[in-house]
């Protein structure tokens, strides 16, 4: 795609910010509106929170939650190993009470959304032993962001009294990127969060994805050169991660394998936590290998979506999680300001996605997101006025670039992430299509700028979605 027609469609991917009404669609969303949304709230959630000391006469005010899709099948096999059959009728079917009314509407417009996104194209390719394909969101996966939905209930229903017993259009954004998995986890947490009865009624429950040219859900290599420079970088070119090659070579020799394609640690990955994911064992001859895999692919990721060097890591981080942060930071904007807006914010994700958000927020351990893997950023108010935020990862507080504590001012939150946060639209164009890896980093890694991309490497770009 040329520089030129996606700076031509980013400009209108503002619509798809949390809280933003501009499109006149928007109506859709808010067709049950009935009510002030920002109004304020009685409930003080200082005395109830469990967690913080510091949350004393502060009032929630919003809530952003990216998380990552519930277990999945794999989305690659490892040559040589027996497949595991993940029976369709058993492991791939939803319960009723997961499922309700919902629309898929396409962003910018909110037009129903029609044809199957190319990802799910690309997953249909590879059919699995148990009838279903790669990618696939099973039962279990299901459960696992349905009881998210749950906890998101207890917290902000039970304890906090801040979002309406049933299901309020008006309260609720809930985003997903344009994946069957994504989406359906975002429909779960949705089951969980409000009941199938409330969304039923009050429905039909609108969840908003992008065409891929708009997307700013995950690290976006079709639209950003220097992302995509720095995923082939790492899961393309991963032997020249110092290390690696070593321990791949000791891996291929314990698989036997001695195919043309040298094995990538993150897809040998994907297969073994799939089968321990869903309770199946791990062949006898690679468990002795487990943390080797592990850690050598959680390096490949990590590098993939936020940099290989220290001194590229923040722009990468920047063009990966920025456009994923704008939406939150406008979001709250709008929200400190007084604005009408959304009280939650829901982003179905990916362990792509997840990995640059800790980074981006300084509070990446080293860990390979899990499923349903949560980040939660709750926007507060004192009784001054003032605004505050606390960020959680997996129900954990964490504190983040900028704060000293897990409560933090906003004004320091904002400024602490000010130089992850972008828009989508010129200057992130800009930036995406700029030499800036070469030039800081020419002596330290090599970028693959001239390569002519085959067919092959052009699927090892979509993956960061994908994952
Ligand atoms: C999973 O597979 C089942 C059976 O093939 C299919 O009906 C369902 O739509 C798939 N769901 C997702 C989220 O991929
Ligand atoms: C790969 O895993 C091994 C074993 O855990 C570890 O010692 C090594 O540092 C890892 N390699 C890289 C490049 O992280």
């Amino acid at each position: 795609m040329s520089w030129n027609k996606t700076f031509k469609i980013s400009g209108i991917v503002g619509t798809a910010l949390c809280g933003v009404c501009l499109a006149k669609t928007c109506t859709k969303l808010v067709n049950n509106h009935n009510g002030a949304v920002c109004q304020a709230e009685s409930s003080s959630a200082g005395e109830q929170s469990e967690k913080s000391q510091n949350m004393k006469g502060l009032t929630l005010k919003q809530v952003h939650v990216y998380f990552r899709h519930g277990a999945r099948t794999p989305l690659h096999l490892i040559p040589g190993v027996e497949e595991v059959a993940y029976l369709k009728d058993m492991m791939l079917r939803t319960p009723p009470h997961f499922n309700f009314n919902y629309q898929v509407l396409l962003l910018p417009d909110l037009t129903p959304k029609q044809a199957t996104s190319d990802f799910e194209l690309h997953y249909k390719k590879t059919p699995l032993k148990g009838g279903g394909y790669a990618g696939n969101l099973t039962t279990y996966g299901e459960q696992q962001m349905f009881n998210l939905g749950l906890r998101l209930r207890r917290t902000y229903v039970d304890l906090h009294h801040f979002l309406t017993n049933e299901y309020q259009p008006e309260e609720v954004f809930v985003r997903s990127t344009n994946i069957d998995r994504t989406i359906a986890s975002a429909r779960c947490v949705m089951a969980g969060l409000f009941g199938k009865e409330s969304l039923n009624k009050n429905g039909p429950v609108a969840i908003p994805v992008a065409l891929t040219p708009d997307e700013t859900l995950f690290p976006n290599a079709h639209v950003c050169s220097v992302v995509k420079k720095a995923n082939h970088a790492a899961m393309i070119h991963y032997d020249k991660i110092p290390g690696i090659k070593e321990d791949r070579e000791v891996i291929e020799k314990v698989l036997g394998y001695n195919g043309e394609k040298s094995l990538n640690f993150v897809f040998l990955r994907d297969d073994l936590i799939a089968r321990t994911t869903h309770g199946y064992a791990i062949p006898e001859h690679i468990r002795p290998y487990m943390a080797m895999i592990e850690a050598n692919a959680t390096k490949i990721l990590y590098y993939a979506m936020c940099g290989q060097h220290d001194a590229e890591r923040p722009i990468v981080t920047r063009l990966s999680a920025g456009p994923a942060l704008n939406i939150m930071m406008e979001g709250m904007n709008r929200m400190v300001q007084g604005q009408k807006t959304h009280k939650i914010c829901l982003y179905s994700t990916h362990d792509s996605t997840t990995i640059a958000l800790l980074e981006a927020l300084d509070i990446f351990e080293g860990k390979w997101p899990p499923f349903a893997a949560d980040i939660c950023v709750e926007l507060y108010q004192d009784a001054k006025g003032e605004h505050w935020v606390r960020t959680l990862y997996l129900d954990e507080e964490k504190t983040v670039r900028g704060c000293s504590g897990p409560v933090c001012r906003f004004t320091e939150f904002q400024k602490g992430l000010e130089p992850y946060v972008i828009a989508r639209g010129a200057e992130f164009d800009k930036i995406c299509g700029s030499q800036i890896l070469e030039q800081i980093a020419t002596t330290l890694v090599q970028h693959d700028s001239d390569e002519v991309e085959t067919p092959e490497m052009e699927e090892t770009s979509e993956i960061p979605a994908g994952m």
